[in-house]
């Protein structure tokens, strides 16, 4: 399964920290917000990721990540010209994804979760369509929102309804067979001008392959849309990392612990990071 990254956006709601700043780079406690989607494919075991993001902001991503090889992963980069929606990434992505499946993850969503890795791989799995991932919240209207019968197949899908049919929220992770591909060539931009990725999961939920897995109370979900929700992921993370003396979503850590990199390579990366708190951490799973 390949992996894709949206982080573009004109970051409209959160000026003026993102008037001249790429949102998804903007600090969530101790890293750049990317690190906590990135992670989440990386612990899925995607390794071939493409990161999309702005003319003016991709160079920054580059920057950042290089090519992926100090963490075991192979990295890509394509520009998306204009927010022209959430489903436009399966298109800048058609010639990377070629045959195989995709995971699309919003480069502004927070997930952690113990069982979150485990629950993910398993969903690769046994993939059939799509399997999108769902959030109990107490304003619906706000997002996608979907209603499931027994099984979890999905029964209705609207994004931003006046009145939601449930208070599952789709969250911006979304895993799909191929068809995504042809589905997202022959999607019409909807009133607000934009590939709407609700429309290309209606598609699978009209062929009664839609799947809602609900993440539930045993895991977080943060979008960072807003300076109160953005202040509150970053106190989440401080708040557990504290608590716990652990790192949620420490790309180091999660390479190492995948296999990606062995210990040599974690202490490489440890080094160059060792004057900051983070890399004191990754320097001490190193054995250094
Ligand atoms: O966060 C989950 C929600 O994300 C889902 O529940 C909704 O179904 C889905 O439509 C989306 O809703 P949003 O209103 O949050 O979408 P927004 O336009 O804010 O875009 C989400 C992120 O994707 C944001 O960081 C900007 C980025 N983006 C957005 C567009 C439209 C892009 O990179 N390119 C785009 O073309």
């Amino acid at each position: 399964m390949r992996g894709i990254i949206l982080a573009g956006g004109s970051g409209s709601r959160l000026r003026p920290l993102t008037s001249i700043h790429s949102k998804q780079l903007l600090p969530v406690y101790d890293k750049p917000m990317i690190y906590y989607p990135l992670s989440v494919l990386l612990q899925t075991g995607i390794r071939e990721i493409l990161i999309i993001s702005t003319p003016a902001h991709l160079g920054m991503y580059r920057s950042l990540l290089g090519d992926g090889r100090q963490l075991g992963i192979s990295l890509s980069y394509e520009v998306q010209d204009e927010p022209k929606g959430l489903a436009e990434a399966l298109l800048i992505g058609r010639e990377f994804v070629g045959s195989e499946q995709v995971c699309l993850i919003l480069g502004d969503n927070i997930f952690y979760g113990h069982r979150l890795p485990d629950m993910l791989r398993e969903e690769v799995e046994r993939l059939d369509g799509c399997t999108l991932f769902g959030y109990p919240v107490s304003d619906p209207e706000r997002y996608g929102v979907a209603s499931v019968d027994a099984e979890g197949t999905i029964l209705t899908l609207e994004e931003k309804p006046t009145a939601p049919r449930s208070n599952l929220a789709v969250t911006g992770l979304y895993l799909y067979d191929n068809d995504a591909l042809a589905h997202a060539s022959e999607l019409l931009p909807s009133a607000r001008g934009e590939l709407e990725i609700t429309d290309l999961n209606l598609r699978y939920v009209k062929e009664g392959r839609a799947r809602l897995v609900n993440l539930g109370r045993g895991s977080a979900w943060f979008d960072t849309g807003t300076h109160d929700s953005l202040l509150e992921a970053s106190l989440f993370v401080q708040l557990l990392e504290k608590r716990q003396g652990i790192r949620i979503s420490c790309l180091e850590e999660v390479a190492h612990h995948m296999g990606y990199i062995d210990n040599e390579q974690l202490r490489v990366l440890a080094k160059e990071l060792s004057s900051s708190n983070y890399g004191q951490y990754v320097l001490s799973l190193a054995g250094a």
